[in-house]
């Protein structure tokens, strides 16, 4: 199976709770399923985005009730995807067959969230600093980049790049050596410590200093920074694959910090978007877009350790033909 395929199984964003809440219904994609997604009476709906009559997409038309009713002739659909209204025939019958596909839907983290395929052991991946109230989240600029979830997660895991793209910001040439860390599985992530090598002078706004990773397979990363008199800081990010053969993605990220808890977000965010901007060029030149798991299709290092056990994980859950042997996989 390939992994556009596999990700079917897993949870991703759709779209932020704020962008929802602005006007109640929003029409997105995910791994090419055009979705719409909508709020009514308190409950989430997310059915296929396009109404049986004649194709509009449901995401032009409006909450009704608990439903959602299409704007070009007024059909009415229910969270299960089933039409339960065709005004233009007020005694019935509706078709049997009137009824649109419902996906899975749930709000954490300030995210709305589908899953494809149900009956999986998947779950929202966690965001550790969320809930907690020792702890301010800023919340950055969703962003969309031409590459795939499996390659945006590589580049924001590589210990490798940083003494060339972040030279001056996280790190310099001088420690182009990166260390190796020991990488183990814990339940569903994968985890590792990133001991920054001494580093010359760095940017003093950077976080360096002996950092957390948890990568939540397969599109979730969270980084625990452990600075001295930095408090607690936390970046997360979380990748949506946009298109069905993923090489369109669409990053959410928060940046959660313990100390000056009323100070002004703007340099904490303004900050990982440089990191970001530096990493863009290189992330957008990589052809093909999506990680090439056939056998030397890439050559890797023994310093790519941590791409080699992510790389090794995904062909795992590829390979995973049913829940149970997808759970096993997953702790
Ligand atoms: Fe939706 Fe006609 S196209 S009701
Ligand atoms: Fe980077």
């Amino acid at each position: 199976m390939t992994l556009p395929r596999a990700l079917r199984r897993f949870w991703h964003p759709v779209c932020t709770a704020a962008e929802l809440a602005a006007s109640g219904i929003v029409g997105t994609r995910l791994l090419g399923v055009p979705i719409v997604v909508a709020s009514a009476e308190g409950r989430l709906l997310a059915l296929h985005n396009r109404c049986l009559h004649r194709s509009t997409m449901l995401s032009a038309g409006w909450v009704c009730g608990d439903t959602i009713q299409c704007a070009y002739h007024g059909w009415r659909y229910d969270a299960s995807g089933a039409c339960v209204e065709i005004p233009a025939l007020p005694d019935g019958p509706i078709p049997s067959r009137a009824r649109v596909e419902a996906y899975e839907v749930t709000a954490a983290h300030g995210l709305v969230w589908v899953r494809l395929e149900p009956g999986w052991p998947t779950v929202v991946p966690p965001h550790p600093s969320w809930d907690d109230p020792e702890v301010h989240v800023a919340v950055g600029e969703p962003y969309t980049w031409p590459t795939s979830l499996e390659r945006r997660v590589e580049n924001f895991a590589d210990l490798a790049h940083f003494a060339w793209v972040h030279e001056g910001t996280l790190s310099s040439r001088a420690a182009a050596a990166p260390p190796v860390p020991e990488v183990r599985r814990d339940g569903a992530e994968l985890v590792f410590v990133y001991d920054p090598p001494p580093i010359a002078s760095p940017d003093g706004r950077a976080l360096v200093g002996r950092s957390i990773y948890r990568v939540a397979v397969p599109g979730t990363v969270d980084i625990e920074f452990d600075v001295p008199g930095a408090g607690r800081r936390h970046l997360w990010m979380t990748v949506a694959p946009l298109d069905a053969d993923d090489t369109e993605v669409r990053c959410y990220w928060t940046m959660s910090r313990s100390d000056d808890l009323d100070g002004d977000d703007g340099p904490y965010l303004e900050f990982q978007e440089l990191i970001l901007e530096q990493d863009r060029p290189l992330i957008f030149a990589q052809q093909p877009r999506n990680i090439p798991f056939e056998p030397g299709a890439e050559l890797s290092v023994r310093t790519d350790r941590v791409s080699i056990e992510y790389r090794r994980w995904l062909t795992q859950i590829m390979d995973a033909a049913d829940p149970d042997a997808l759970g096993l996989i997953l702790g």
